[in-house]
């Protein structure tokens, strides 16, 4: 039976891609810092759960050497699990740095070397990472968020051209501002900002309307049975990554003025 993992798989997108996962006929292995969600999660969806936290290098390797022996194979890594963190770059403390590198790229680093090499060995396997909208375009305001999207764009596209070679594809997922719980609890366990606190209406602003999670989760598995390298929704996001890629000087302009309209100083 093929099997997945999904990281941050209780709440939100990761979520959502269960759901998917699930109707596909995928036995889908909820992995989430919030154990209990996971519980419930899986209990829904008829999958496992397990409690994990992906800054625990040893832990994710553990449950992803544990899951594929036990299956007998792991067809899908979702290394999804990610926190928002947002305010002016001169009030951020090096917690807040920290704690983005440590779960927005660290976790994604665990999960890819933990999951590769058995993929690797199988000779089959798709890795999926969830970067940003933040990962293709200056987001401001959100400066570590975007470095650690950035750099989960750069290593995917890295690692799958690499992993071609041993039949592995990598895909990275590039949502615009998405409707979930996360909009509601930036800066978990770190000091608190005003962009922080109003990061729903901040993000509801810039884009308009927000994604569904649902719509988002089906526009990933259509990109992933095309084996996409970069899935980017909805079209407002493939719309402003485009005007990135024609001038960046000028997207950064564009980024500026959004930071006066937010009062960002
Ligand atoms: P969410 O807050 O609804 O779900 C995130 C899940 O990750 C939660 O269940 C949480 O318990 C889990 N988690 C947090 N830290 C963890 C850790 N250390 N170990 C294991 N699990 C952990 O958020 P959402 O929106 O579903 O986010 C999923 C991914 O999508 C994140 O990587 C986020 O950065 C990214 N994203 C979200 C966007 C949005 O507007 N909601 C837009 C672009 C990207």
């Amino acid at each position: 039976m093929r099997t997945a993992i999904v990281t941050g798989g209780a709440s939100g997108i990761g979520l959502a891609i269960c759901r998917e996962l699930g109707r596909r006929g995928v036995h889908v292995v909820i992995a989430d810092l919030d154990g209990a969600g996971a519980e419930r999660a899986a209990k829904e969806l008829g999958c496992s759960a397990a409690a994990l936290d992906v800054t625990d290098a040893q832990a994710v390797r553990d449950l992803v050497t544990d899951v594929a022996a036990g299956k007998g194979q792991l067809d899908f890594m979702f290394n999804n699990a990610g926190i928002a963190v947002g305010g002016t770059a001169d009030e951020l403390t090096l917690d807040h740095w920290n704690r983005t590198i440590d779960v927005n790229l660290r976790g994604v680093v665990h999960g890819v070397h933990a999951a590769y090499p058995i993929m690797m060995r199988q000779g089959f396997g798709h890795i999926v990472n969830t970067a940003s909208m933040a990962g293709l375009v200056p987001a401001p305001l959100m400066t570590p968020y975007t470095a650690t999207k950035h750099a989960v764009v750069g290593l995917s596209l890295a690692l799958r051209a690499e992993a071609s070679g041993h039949g592995v594809r990598v895909s990275v997922v590039c949502p615009g501002f998405t409707d979930t719980p996360l909009l509601d609890h930036a800066n978990p366990g770190l000091p608190q900002t005003a962009t922080g606190r109003g990061a729903r209406r901040s993000a509801t602003r810039a884009q308009g309307r927000l994604y569904s999670a649902d719509s988002l989760a089906g526009d990933i598995m259509r990109g992933l049975s095309r084996d996409r390298a970069l899935i980017v929704a909805p079209a407002s996001g493939r719309m402003a990554w485009r005007g990135v890629r024609l001038s960046p000087a000028l997207a950064v302009r564009v980024a500026a003025l959004a930071v006066r309209r937010l009062g960002g100083r």
